[in-house]
Formats: structure tokens, C-alpha cells, sequence
């Protein structure tokens, strides 16, 4: 049995992803199964159709390795793999259906606005933003409504700086979300299906030394301090993984996702957004949580891809 792990691909997470890659095909090898590693390019396809590998484990970060895309191709193929399936990666992928699903089934989550980008060439500009102030108050957080590592997601303190960071929010996506912004501990839950359901792992709290956790606060090590379990009493303890258990149900999800969150200091969990594919490189979470909970990257995947093969 062998199996291939993806990374690298076109998307702006390309750099992530082929960390994360190398990363869990160390992981894996360790725990002694036999991987190949293969970058997303334009050979993908021959290769799986000509090598077949028995399993396929997505290391892949935003576009076409967490919207669906490469999913819909295993599934083609018949090619077992780790992950959510390709319907439930296309609905969980996109924030604000995400955020939608969750807030009809009661969960907390910032309110919110969708901005596509006609709408400023409809509308104008400056009528469209006062109402989005007007509705979310300031600050506000605007991202891609679709994306991953913080890549064109601005924190906005001022009406001043709402242009500039429209633009350059709609750099990276044509739909623009802006949130409320809600003040509190920011954490990631990491949930793995098991044989006895989605299971949270330890949540990750993290404290970004310059206040945001943007990009470079997220691969630069020593940038961000992150504490694991999160600085939670019991009850938010509770409140945050049930929020990430839910995410997990309620999205369709299989196998492994990280969701997110804020806690407010009244102990109630708000839901950001859940990763699919979450990043495992040296300064990402999900790998803390797993070493916080006793268990090894290479053990935990080794075991979902048995899941992926039976
Ligand atoms: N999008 C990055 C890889 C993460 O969520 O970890
Ligand atoms: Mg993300």
C-alpha cells in the first residue's frame, strides 16, 4: 500500500502547502508507510490514472484543493481520499454559506455583510460602505469571501481605511464578506472523526504578538504565542469544541477540519470559519493540537487513511 500526499498546486497558499506536504510525508514515513510526494501541476492527471495510488491525502490550501475541485477528480477516479467530499468541501469552502449554515441552526457567528464586487459598480461606492458601517459598526473585518491564511483579510479600525482595504481585499476574490468584528480569545479546534464520532482535540488559543494574525503572524516563528489547551475556564472550554463539533456535522464534513472561533468573555464560542485542508506546517495548529493531546501527526493520518481505504 502506498499513498500520495498533494501539496504545492497554483493557489496563493502554494508556499503553505508544500510545507505542509513535506511535513506529513516526514509524518507518515515515520510511522512506516510509503508515500510519494506530488506536487498539484498539470501532471496530476496522468499520474493518477497511470500509478493509482491507494489513498490520496490532501495537503493542498485554498482554490481547487479545499473548494472541491480536486475532490470531484478523485471521485471520478474512484481514488479513496482524506477529506470531506466534494459537495461538502464546495458548501463548507465558502464563508458565508458556511456562517449561513451554522446561524440557521442557532450557532453564534458575526454578523455579517456579502459584497460582490458589481455591487460597488451598481451602487457606488461610498453608499454601499456607509451602509456596511452602518450595519457591522466599526471596527469590522473584511475578507475573500473564499481563501485561506489571512491573505487579503483586513482589520478595519477607521472609515479612512476602508477603500484601501477593500481593494485589497478584492485582490484575491471577487465577493468581499465583511464581519463585525468580535473581540475576544481567538481559537482553533482541530475535530477528527474516529470510530467513536467527530472528536475535538485540545483548542489552540492564539495571541499574534503585533495584535492580528495575518500572514506573516502565522508562518514566522516566534511571531505569535499560542497556548494549548486555551486559557478557557470549562464551560467555554465545552462551548468552543461542541461550536467545532457542530461545524463538522452540520457542513458534512469527513475526517479532519478546524474550526476557528472567538470566545466573548461571556463564554460564548463564536464560529469564524472551517479549514479543510488546515495547514501543518511547523507554526500551524492543528499538528499543536495533535501533539496535545498525546498523539502523533503521522499516527493521526495514518489512521484517517485507513478510514479513507476500508
Ligand atoms: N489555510 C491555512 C493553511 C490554514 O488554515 O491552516
Ligand atoms: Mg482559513
Amino acid at each position: 500500500q502506498w499513498v500520495a500526499v498533494l501539496s504545492g498546486g497554483l493557489s496563493h497558499e502554494r508556499d503553505v502547502s508544500l510545507r505542509s506536504g513535506r511535513r506529513l510525508s516526514t509524518a507518515l514515513r515515520s510511522v512506516g508507510l510509503t508515500v510519494e510526494e506530488w506536487d498539484a501541476d498539470s501532471s496530476l492527471l496522468t499520474r493518477l490514472r497511470e500509478h493509482r495510488p491507494d489513498a490520496v491525502v490532501v495537503a493542498l490550501h485554498g482554490g481547487e484543493g479545499e473548494n472541491g475541485s480536486i475532490q470531484t477528480i478523485f471521485e471520478m477516479l474512484r481514488i479513496p481520499f482524506v477529506g470531506a467530499d466534494s459537495h461538502a468541501c464546495r458548501r463548507a469552502w465558502d464563508k458565508p454559506t458556511a456562517k449561513a449554515e451554522l446561524a440557521r441552526a442557532g450557532l453564534a457567528t458575526p454578523d455579517w455583510v456579502v459584497l460582490p464586487h458589481s455591487t460597488f459598480r451598481e451602487l457606488g461606492a461610498a453608499p454601499v460602505l456607509d451602509a456596511m458601517v452602518d450595519r457591522l459598526g466599526l471596527p469590522l473585518m473584511l475578507k475573500p469571501d473564499q481563501g485561506g491564511s489571512a491573505l487579503g483579510a483586513h482589520v478595519v479600525h477607521d472609515a479612512s481605511e476602508l477603500p484601501a482595504a477593500m481593494v485589497g481585499c478584492l485582490a484575491y476574490s471577487e465577493t468581499v464578506l465583511a464581519e463585525r468584528f468580535v473581540a475576544g480569545t481567538e481559537v482553533a479546534v482541530t475535530v477528527i472523526d474516529t470510530d467513536g464520532g467527530p472528536t475535538a482535540l485540545p483548542a489552540v488559543e492564539i495571541v499574534p504578538e503585533r495584535g492580528v494574525y495575518d500572514y506573516t503572524a502565522r508562518y514566522t516563528a516566534g511571531l505569535t504565542d499560542f497556548h494549548t489547551p486555551a486559557r478557557l475556564d470549562e464551560r467555554a472550554t465545552a462551548a468552543v469544541a461542541d461550536l467545532a463539533v457542530a461545524a463538522h456535522k452540520l457542513l458534512g464534513l469527513r475526517d479532519v477540519s478546524r474550526t476557528d472561533a472567538v470566545v466573548t468573555p461571556d463564554g460564548t464560542a463564536h464560529f469564524l470559519e472551517v479549514n479543510l485542508s488546515p495547514g501543518l506546517t511547523e507554526t500551524s495548529l492543528l499538528p499543536m493540537a495533535i501533539e496535545a493531546s498525546g498523539q502523533s501527526l503521522g499516527e493521526i493520518y495514518a489512521a484517517l487513511i485507513d478510514r479513507a481505504v476500508a
